[in-house]
């Protein structure tokens, strides 16, 4: 036994196979039912207990050799197209494993496709802004505590991670005339622990509508609007009082809780509403600082995290997972949005 062994381990160990066929052929030979280490095996039964122990580990060496050899082979072989068969259509497509989509981008479509429809058009902006854009035009003094509000990743004293997407309103508002009617969707940063409820990172979406005569009626309708096309017909909404350096003035908006309906649960903590977004009338020194006449023009503005909202639209409970890019998780996200 030992010697065939030692013969079939050599014989092993030099083989080489030019195709698939080859390979297969040896497999069967070694591994197969009445294959030659199969067969050893077979014999291992009857050895004398005492020699059972060194048989057994050099038995088991063999059949790892056979196996990792004809791994090793496979892998040769297969660039191998020496074996292709008559009849195979070499150029039919392969099934197609579509991926699914972001439930972050979901969302975000989707809030754009509901702004779309009343006549809002996409705008974009730097993540990588400057003090005036992300602070100074939107009326925060230099030194103010107002800057304070959000945790900047500064890059220097000038440069900044935007820490809202309320930069691109002065971009659009520097670079076109009114009537202007835009969201901007965009990536924004905050210096901030990463726990279930924070991220350094997340996702807005800024809404701007400048007009002659634009009121705060206006507003109030257009969220309306929005709320019910996101969570539902039965949706209702309310303003609390708020403060923004750029809107005066300004509100908090919640809408009704989607999951209880305003009975209270454990989402809404037993309040029935939940906070969605903040909005407001544009300040006339944020028109001023982007030349516009302020004594002409009127506008509203609103912020929300696109996060918030596809917590609440789809009951997720930590803001990591958007981040994680468990395939779990995202595999639960089919849609052709
Ligand atoms: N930029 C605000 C934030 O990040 C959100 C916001 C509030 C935007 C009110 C607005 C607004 O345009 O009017 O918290």
């Amino acid at each position: 036994m030992k010697e065939r062994i030692e013969s079939l381990s050599k014989e092993i160990e030099v083989f080489t196979a030019e195709s698939a066929e080859q390979l297969e052929n040896f497999r069967i030979k070694m591994l197969g039912k009445k294959g030659l280490v199969t067969q050893l095996f077979e014999e291992f039964k009857n050895v004398s207990p005492e020699l059972k122990r060194e048989f057994g580990q050099v038995l088991n060496v063999l059949k790892n050799a056979t196996q990792n050899k004809i791994n090793e082979l496979k892998e040769a072989v297969s660039g191998n197209n020496s074996d292709l068969q008559v009849g195979t259509d070499v150029t039919r497509p392969m099934p197609l494993s579509l991926g699914s989509r972001h439930p972050l981008s979901l969302v975000r479509n989707e809030i754009i496709s509901i702004f779309s429809r009343i006549g809002f058009v996409v705008s974009e902006g730097p993540e990588i802004e400057d003090d005036w854009h992300n602070f100074s035009a939107l009326n925060f003094p230099e030194e103010h505590p107002a800057r304070d509000m959000q945790d900047t990743f500064f890059i220097d004293k000038q440069i900044a991670l935007r820490t809202h997407t309320s930069s691109v309103q002065v971009r659009v508002m520097e670079n076109s005339k009114p009537p202007i009617r835009t969201i901007s969707p965009g990536r924004v940063y905050r210096n901030e622990a990463i726990s279930a409820r924070a991220h350094c990172q997340f996702h807005q979406v800024e809404g701007l509508y400048i007009d002659s005569q634009v009121s705060f009626a206006d507003l109030k309708q257009t969220l309306l609007y929005f709320a019910k096309e996101m969570f539902g017909d039965k949706t209702q909404i309310r303003l609390r009082p708020s403060y923004f350096p750029f809107t005066e003035p300004s509100a908090e908006m919640d809408i009704s809780c989607p999951f209880c309906e305003g009975k209270g649960c454990s989402i809404c903590k037993g309040a029935g509403w939940v906070e969605i977004l903040g909005c407001g009338m544009v300040d006339p020194n944020v028109l001023n600082n982007c030349k516009i006449d302020a004594t002409k023009y009127s506008g509203f503005a609103f912020g929300m995290g696109i996060e918030r909202i596809t917590m609440l639209k789809y009951k997720i409970n930590d803001l990591r997972l958007f981040f994680e890019n468990d395939i779990r998780f995202l595999q639960q996200f089919k849609s052709v949005v």
